[in-house]
């Protein structure tokens, strides 16, 4: 491990030319396919994953679904083995860097290697800046920022050792890039950090052909926001922030990660695409 922050990057002095990656040719009748890629969702049942796992599997990727809940991932698993896709349902704590290499190795076994990783889930537990406890600090750092780096090492590992490249999409927010008026001292504050790991992992990653980006939604109605949509007061001064006058939908995000995924997106790399009706534009 180099022990020189911020120092000169390490490795061989850059004398001899770098080796081109091959540029591919691409079909436009494919640049959305993903006919015999194997994707990881995990978050993959929740509001916003079950839209993407089902969009990703009808552009022909073979699914990976994982959450806490075994029972809710095989059951999304095998509604869609019922319409021809390959798909495995798993259990995982993204928090528990156990669980989540478990999870990797399984699912490399279950689909025979991995192309591409889409990280939905996260928690989101508010307070007070001056109130935060250390043990909810803690859980939601743990799961959002210390888990997806966990999982993307554990599945770089892979892409790397495959030779074949990778795509590894996570999922950012609007709070990434700025305060909130509730108590999402935690939360902005992994998801910030999580803009920075993409960045960083695309750096280091690019030379494997492997993309890292992150999704950034706007507010999209699901079961994490669901405290939030409760307050009348919020979500009308949420909507009066949005210039397009309306919330997202899991699809729209959805298609982000498609773009993301698929051969379209094969040169974009280290970028957090918002998809939030013109939130970060106007902030
Ligand atoms: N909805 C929004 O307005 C919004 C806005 C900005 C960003 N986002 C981001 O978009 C992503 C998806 O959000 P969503 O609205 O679809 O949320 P959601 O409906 O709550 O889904 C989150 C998913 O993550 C899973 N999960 C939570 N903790 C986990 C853990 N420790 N280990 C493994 N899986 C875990 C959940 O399943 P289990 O609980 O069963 O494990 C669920 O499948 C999140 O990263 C969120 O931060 C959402």
């Amino acid at each position: 491990m180099s022990a020189a922050p911020g120092g000169p990057p390490s490795g061989p002095p850059l004398a001899a030319p770098p080796v081109p990656r091959p540029t591919p040719e691409l079909e436009l009748e494919s640049l959305f396919r993903l006919d015999g890629k194997r994707a990881l969702l995990v978050g993959g049942y929740g509001g916003i994953g079950e839209v993407t796992t089902r969009l990703l599997a009808v552009h022909g990727a073979e699914v990976a679904v994982a959450g806490r809940s075994l029972e809710k991932a095989e059951a999304l698993a095998s509604e869609l083995e019922s319409d021809g896709t390959r798909a495995v349902g798993a259990r995982v704590d993204l928090g528990d860097r156990e669980s989540v290499e478990e999870l990797v190795r399984r699912s490399v076994d279950a689909l025979g290697g991995l192309d591409v990783l889409v990280n939905l889930a996260a928690v989101d537990l508010e307070a007070k800046a001056e109130d935060f406890g250390e043990d909810e600090w803690r859980a939601v750092l743990d799961i959002n920022l210390s888990g997806a780096f966990w999982l993307s090492q554990a599945v770089g590992r892979v892409m790397i050792e495959s030779g074949s490249g990778g795509r590894i999409i996570h999922f950012s927010s609007t709070r990434s890039v700025a305060g909130g008026r509730r108590g999402f001292a935690a939360y902005a504050a992994s998801k910030g950090g999580l803009n920075t790991l993409v960045k960083q992992l695309a750096t280091e990653w690019g030379k494997h052909g492997i993309t890292v980006n992150a999704v950034g939604p706007g507010f999209v109605p699901t079961e994490l926001v669901e405290h939030a949509v409760a307050d009348d007061r919020f979500t009308t001064m949420m909507l009066n922030r949005i210039p397009f006058g309306r919330f997202g939908t899991p699809a729209e995000m959805a298609g982000a990660v498609l773009f993301l995924a698929a051969p379209a997106g094969g040169f974009v790399t280290g970028q957090i695409l918002f998809v939030d009706g013109g939130v970060t534009a106007s902030s």
